[in-house]
């Protein structure tokens, strides 16, 4: 994939506006998990390094639209800031006038940090005259968002009208990876979705049914089939709204004779706290109070099993509630068997698999390529081409009508005439010989 790097640009004094992806997982208003704030400081070393005036900008979460507190960016900046032994100045919103007049004043090598851009819902609807809002404060942008690059945002994809626009080292760094891995990927290939954001998982899971050998269930996403196969699955978290396409989907793998492993057992408790009693059980007999959250004992044989026998292995999501430990056993048990497996390329990707994964106890070196994008990465391994990546590509000259002999020039209206008288003189002096 041919992207504009922006190792080839100048920035030596300009004012670069960075998207960066610091939806980073927090708890008690710190940052609990600092992969994605760690990968994106090669990129903003470089530009300062460069003379560079650094806007940087993020979301974090979905406040739709709404100021949030629990969701500024604060903590993920001081946090930056403290890694960069840098100071930060932190805007108390992403627009208006006193971001314009900070921007202005930005100094080569300094840097100023917007506040959420989705507490303007503009910004997730891509709005044309916010994204020019955004571009106005800078003379380059540079996007290190991969991880939100399969969202078509103002921030993400429609300010790349307004400004030049350039790959930063982690942008590339994913495309090229990914790009490497799963061209022809090793098969068989199993694909692992857990997680709480089942949204958009759903449809992932149907565009990769002609991709893939094998499919191993978990977490929220997981319940949202069980309710479709006619379970109750009483107080568990899943999506109503979705239970048809999740019938289709079944429906679909099984024409297509696809492994679709759901959980047949589940570990549930009546209240999400740490000590909180717990019981394996058929994920038949789950009923009042109980919520869904973690898979069972034997579930977790059944999805090693597969893994086994899989050559590549792509995984987003834990399969329950792994911050806390009652409900880490999947998890942990599926990072063990990926890291203990030979011969099974396992790429592992999104914010919550990597807190995940890394709270267990694994190391990023451990697994084949971990990347900071869930949804993105599962997207961009589907084939598709992201909003956010589409934009970065490098313009190929517009392909001109076929023909092998060199074009004329197109001739001047006068010349037009002239041609025209020459050619029917001709035609008449033909004519009269012909006679
Ligand atoms: C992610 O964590 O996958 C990205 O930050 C995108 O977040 P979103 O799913 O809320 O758009």
């Amino acid at each position: 994939m041919n992207i504009r790097k922006f190792q080839n640009v100048d920035f030596k004094g300009k004012r670069v506006l960075l998207r960066v992806d610091f939806n980073v997982p927090m708890k008690n208003g710190k940052v609990a998990e600092d992969t994605r704030i760690v990968q994106t400081l090669p990129t903003i070393k470089y530009l300062l390094k460069q003379n560079a005036k650094l806007i940087i900008c993020s979301h974090l979460g979905r406040p739709e639209g709404k100021k949030v507190p629990s969701m500024s960016l604060r903590p993920a900046v001081e946090y930056m800031s403290k890694l960069l032994k840098k100071p930060v100045k932190m805007m108390k919103d992403c627009t208006g006038p006193d971001v314009q007049k900070a921007a202005k004043e930005l100094k080569p090598g300094q840097i100023m940090f917007l506040e959420n851009l989705r507490f303007h819902i503009a910004e997730e609807k891509n709005d044309p005259s916010f994204a020019k809002q955004l571009a106005g404060l800078a003379d380059v942008f540079v996007s290190d968002s991969f991880a939100t690059a399969h969202r078509a945002h103002a921030s993400t994809a429609g300010i790349t009208k307004f400004l030049p626009s350039y790959a930063g080292f982690l942008m590339q760094h994913e495309i090229e990876e990914l790009s490497a891995l799963t061209e022809k990927p090793a098969k068989p290939l199993t694909i692992i979705i857990g997680g709480a954001k089942i949204d958009t998982k759903i449809g992932i899971v149907q565009n990769f049914l002609k991709k893939a050998d094998s499919f191993l269930i978990g977490g929220g996403l997981a319940n949202t089939f069980l309710a479709a196969q006619g379970f109750n699955v009483a107080k568990s978290l899943y999506e109503k709204d979705k239970i048809q396409v999740a019938q289709d989907t079944l429906m679909t793998a099984e024409q297509l004779h696809i492994g679709f492993v759901l959980p047949e057992d589940v570990i549930v408790a009546d209240e999400i706290k740490d000590n909180a009693p717990t019981l394996d059980i058929p994920a038949d007999d789950v009923i009042g109070e109980m919520k869904i959250l973690d898979v069972g004992t034997k579930t977790i044989l059944k999805f090693i099993e597969v893994i086994k026998k899989s050559k590549t292995v792509i995984w987003n999501g834990p399969l329950g509630l792994s911050e806390l430990k009652p409900f880490s056993r999947g998890t942990a048990a599926i990072a063990q068997t990926l890291v203990k497996t030979k011969g099974v390329k396992s790429i592992l990707g999104g914010g919550d698999t990597i807190d995940a994964v890394k709270r267990l106890g694994f190391k990023e070196e451990q697994f084949t390529f971990v990347s900071t994008g869930g949804g993105a990465m599962l997207e961009f391994l589907e084939g598709k081409m992201l909003p956010g990546v589409e934009v970065l590509l490098q313009k190929t000259a517009k392909k001109k009508a076929v023909s092998k002999k060199p074009a004329r020039k197109a001739a001047k209206p006068k010349m037009k005439k002239k041609l025209a008288k020459k050619a029917s003189k001709k035609k008449i002096q033909a004519k009269k010989k012909r006679r």
